[in-house]
């Protein structure tokens, strides 16, 4: 099997003012496909700094990163768009929705960025809210459904465009934990469709549903049982 990620010595350092806080600090890690794997760590460990790494909404300060053995080191913002357009889907804790788009014009959005004919957005828009099981949701407004029929809708415009490798920060954190549960049945099922899935959570016994917990501390990746 061959790695969806790879990050060889990855650090980012924020620098605010005059001080420096090296929120990742030389992480090296390998992630293969199809895995299913938590992120856990305390608040401010690094957790959304990997995640934005790994989805290429940021950059390291040094270091390597390759997604589905591509190395996405010198890459402009255009070549990084284009990466994350392909490969990769991204779901927040609190679901990023646009408040005046219904279900369905939210879910199909990555395709606009992408220049997908409106038919055909619609038409796979439509079929993922029915996978996630949003059917009879489609024309309802974020402020029309529920937490966990949001995150739903938040998924469904992650995989809208059929990444690879679905990234989740805290998904379930905003969620009451049957909620969560549901979120994480439908993560083991798109799991065993052949998705990669990485997620953080703060829930020891969600993560005791992966195949894989990758324990970080302090921007470095611990070891295990600490
Ligand atoms: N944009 C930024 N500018 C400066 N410092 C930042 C920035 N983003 C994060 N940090 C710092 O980097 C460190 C890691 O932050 P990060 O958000 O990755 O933590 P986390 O593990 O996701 O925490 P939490 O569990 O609370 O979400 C923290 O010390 C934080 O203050
Ligand atoms: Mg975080």
């Amino acid at each position: 099997m061959s790695a969806a990620i790879e990050m060889r010595d990855v650090s980012r350092i924020y620098t605010v003012g005059d001080t420096e806080v090296r929120a990742l600090d030389g992480i090296s890690l390998s992630i293969e496909e199809h895995s299913f794997t938590a992120i856990m760590g305390p608040s401010g460990s690094g957790k959304s700094t990997l995640m934005s790494l790994i989805g290429c909404l940021d950059v390291p300060t040094s270091g390597t990163i390759l997604i589905d053995g591509e190395d996405t080191s010198g890459l402009d913002d255009n070549e990084l768009a284009y990466i994350r357009n392909r490969k990769i889907g991204f779901v927040f804790q609190h679901f990023s929705l646009l408040p005046k788009l219904d279900a369905l014009d939210n879910a199909a959005l990555p395709l606009l960025y992408a220049g997908v004919p409106l038919r055909e957005r619609r038409r796979r828009a439509e079929a993922m809210l029915e996978r996630v099981g949003l059917k009879d949701r489609m024309k309802h407004r974020p402020s029309e459904l529920s937490g966990g029929q949001k995150q739903r809708v938040a998924i469904a415009r992650a995989l809208v465009n059929n990444p690879s490798i679905l990234l989740a920060d805290e998904p379930t954190g905003a969620l009451d934990s049957a909620t969560g549960h549901d979120v994480m049945d439908l993560f083991h099922a798109l799991n065993d469709e052949g998705h990669t899935i990485v997620f953080v959570t703060h829930d020891a016994g969600l993560a005791s549903e992966c195949s894989r917990i990758i324990p970080i501390k302090d921007g470095k990746v611990a070891d295990d049982g600490t």
